[in-house]
């Protein structure tokens, strides 16, 4: 919950907007840096999730390096400060653009989801006159056992290199001279909160990353992506992820030599919880069926549950207290869609025209996902030091 200090600040701002609480964003990115030193593992921060440059300005400072998947997240990363050395830049469809951009700026590595991407990232560096450093991202087509359409490392969904291409990929990087291969990239989706399995990932890494060696492949990184899901149910309660124990399955499960850099990509576990969105209730409809608490964000704001039924706690935190009788409301948004709605009835306190309503850890996959629909106004953002 918030403190009063943080209330009142809410009321002067001008809602609908985003409040990032970057102390708790350092809290967190403290828990994570500690757990993860402890095995010399390296962290990158996936922008996707948040690109807000005073949130990567605070993840920079824990010498977190940087995941992008687009040339604008590599310039972001960039103009922020992270060190080029510890960018890298995924994605299933990069631009020759991007690509191009990318070698100028001579980051870590691409990962790469295709042999017809190495051809071209090949033909670009040598027109440069470079050599490309790249990690082969691989579908392990391991279950995320997440939400279908956040899963990404089964055989069905679109991303990365299959087993079947192992010997054809093997083949064209010993004919491109311009590429290097620093290692091997797995990501098998987002949100995953059961450990087992990272478990299953990492017996499934180990096999390949032998396959690559034993072919004459050398793996210096073993990029295991990101995923780690985090409680939208107890965001006070649960407000750090449990890293310790994460950090630890990896330790134990997967198999490296002294010499080989294990690397992550964490985006939700590091952001989610440090955001929410706060917004104001601009008319209560009270129906013979259902009551309606009509905020002025909406699915331009918050996609998530719209799209995918996503869960996200909602709480009205202008009322608190026992004494105040509470009611069943269907949150929703102003926009024209059936699917602007935050929540189905979510028992509030009684609730009112101008009252405050939290809707919690939205800092992972919120604001980069806002749309203008409906030509709404661009979202604000408020810092909580
Ligand atoms: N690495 C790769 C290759 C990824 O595709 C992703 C996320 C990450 C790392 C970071 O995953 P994380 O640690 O945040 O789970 N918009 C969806 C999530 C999409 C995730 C896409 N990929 C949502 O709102 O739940």
């Amino acid at each position: 919950m918030f403190s009063n200090e943080q209330l009142n600040k809410f009321q002067s701002e001008e809602t609908p907007f985003y409040y990032y609480d970057l102390s708790l964003l350092s809290a967190t990115l403290k828990a994570c840096t500690t757990a993860s030193d402890k095995y010399g593992f390296h962290v990158h921060y996936a922008l996707k999730a948040n690109v807000d440059k005073r949130v990567l300005a605070t993840i920079k400072s824990y010498n977190i390096g940087a995941d992008c998947v687009s040339g604008g997240e590599v310039k972001r990363a960039l103009e922020i400060g992270f060190n080029k050395n510890q960018i890298v830049f995924a994605g299933v469809g990069k631009s020759d653009a991007e690509i191009n951009f990318g070698l100028d700026n001579d980051i870590f590595c691409f990962n790469v989801e295709s042999i017809q991407e190495l051809e071209v990232i090949n033909e670009l560096a040598a027109k440069k006159g470079k050599t490309a450093q790249v990690a082969l991202r691989i579908n392990p087509n391991v279950n995320a056992y997440t939400h279908k359409y956040i899963t990404t490392g089964l055989e069905e969904n679109k991303f990365g290199i299959n087993q079947w291409e192992f010997d054809k990929v093997v083949t064209s990087l010993k004919s491109l001279p311009n590429i290097k291969c620093v290692g091997l990239h797995f990501h098998i989706g987002s949100q995953i909160t059961d450990f087992n399995v990272f478990k299953s990932l990492c017996v499934k890494v180990n096999d390949i990353v032998k396959w690559f060696t034993d072919r004459g492949v050398a793996i210096k990184v073993i990029n295991v992506g990101g995923g780690l899901g985090v409680d939208y149910y107890e965001p006070d309660s649960k407000s750090i992820v449990d890293f310790e124990t994460y950090f630890k399955i990896f330790d134990s499960f997967l198999e490296r030599t002294a010499q080989q850099e294990v690397h992550f990509e964490l985006g939700r576990a590091l952001v989610a919880n440090s955001g929410a969105l706060i917004s104001k209730v601009l008319f209560v409809k009270n129906g013979q069926v259902t009551n309606f608490a009509i905020l002025d964000a909406g699915m331009t704001e918050l996609m998530r549950p719209a799209l995918y039924q996503a869960y996200h706690k909602i709480q009205n935190i202008s009322k608190s207290g026992n004494s105040v009788k509470s009611k069943n409301y269907d949150v929703v948004g102003p926009i024209c869609e059936s699917t602007d709605c935050f929540g189905k009835a979510v028992e509030l306190p009684e609730t009112q025209r101008g009252d405050l309503i939290a809707i919690r850890t939205a800092g992972a996959y919120g604001e980069v996902m806002a749309s203008n629909y409906n030509l709404r106004n661009k979202v604000n953002v408020v810092y909580g030091e």
